[in-house]
């Protein structure tokens, strides 16, 4: 296949399946062929957030390849809202270790640039429970942490800082100006980005606790004033061999989250 021109941009072909290999086993269980998905379905069904990736390298090129396909998304009025910061090698190496230095000595997450989450406690159902399974299916039944076990779960949290392992951190932020808006874009960057991923038979994970410590992120990459950093993105090969990577999440059934009009049940002027 030729490159494809996009205004301007042109997207060369994707890469053929890359052999990713560890760098104390090269036939082990996280090596050998890593096969690209070839269609939208297939990305949809692997994406998964990777939490045990292999040093092996992922090319500039192809790194840019990726950030040329997720620019495709859409976004208000077509803004492009969106600046990424791409760190690998000895950048990546020193953000990392001001970030564990800082959560090692204790230190407090920055204050957040902006309202991302509710705290722990004061999720309401039915997200209370589903934030419950996912922290038991990943402390309790893939890492066999007790509940107790807060030393564990500082140790797998701060594996965050390392971009757990990938050779490429992504630091994915957007415009203040619009926020709310911009934020809706990022989201849909963020989704095509990691798509876009696995059809070069690359993972990602999403990773919002890369902004715990956000006024150290800007002491790394340039950051305008006037843009806030929205998530990490660590991008790489899987290291299949590793527990973290039989992690799978479940979600809803279609009927628990969608309703079908069809007939016309409800008149608008009777509330
Ligand atoms: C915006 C965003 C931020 C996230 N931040 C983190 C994070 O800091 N650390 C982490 O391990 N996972 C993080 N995740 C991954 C979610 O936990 C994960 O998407 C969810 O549990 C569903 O699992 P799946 O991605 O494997 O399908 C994040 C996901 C999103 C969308």
């Amino acid at each position: 296949m030729d490159a494809v021109p996009h205004m301007g941009m042109e997207i060369p072909p994707p890469m053929p399946g890359v052999k990713a290999t560890s760098s104390e086993n090269d036939t082990g269980p996280g090596g050998g062929v890593v096969a690209p998905v070839t269609t939208i379905e297939e990305a949809l069904l692997t994406r998964r957030s990777c939490r045990a990736f292999l040093p092996t390298p992922v090319p500039r090129a192809d790194v840019e390849r990726l950030l040329a396909l997720a620019a495709r998304s859409p976004s208000n009025s077509d803004s492009q809202p969106w600046q990424v910061h791409v760190l690998t090698g000895a950048a990546k190496r020193a953000l990392t270790a001001d970030l564990v230095r800082a959560y090692d000595a204790g230190r407090e997450a920055d204050v957040g640039e902006f309202d991302y989450q509710p705290r722990a406690d004061q999720w309401p159902e039915p997200f209370r429970s589903r934030r419950r399974r996912f922290g038991e299916s990943l402390y309790r039944d893939t890492l066999g942490m007790a509940k107790d076990d807060i030393a564990g779960r500082r140790a797998h949290r701060r594996r965050n800082y390392d971009f757990f392992g990938a050779p490429v951190g992504i630091l994915l932020t957007v415009s203040r100006a619009p926020l709310l808006g911009a934020l809706v874009d990022a989201g849909l960057f963020l989704e095509a980005l990691m798509l876009a991923a696995r059809g070069s038979g690359l993972h990602t994970c999403a990773q919002a606790s890369l902004t715990d410590y956000h006024t150290i992120l800007r002491r790394h990459v340039t950051i305008p004033d006037d843009y806030v950093v929205v998530c990490g993105v660590a991008l790489g090969y899987a290291d299949d061999s590793h527990r973290l990577s039989t992690l799978r999440t479940t979600r809803e059934p279609v009927a628990s989250f969608a309703t079908f009009y069809s007939d016309v049940t409800r008149r608008a002027d009777s509330a």
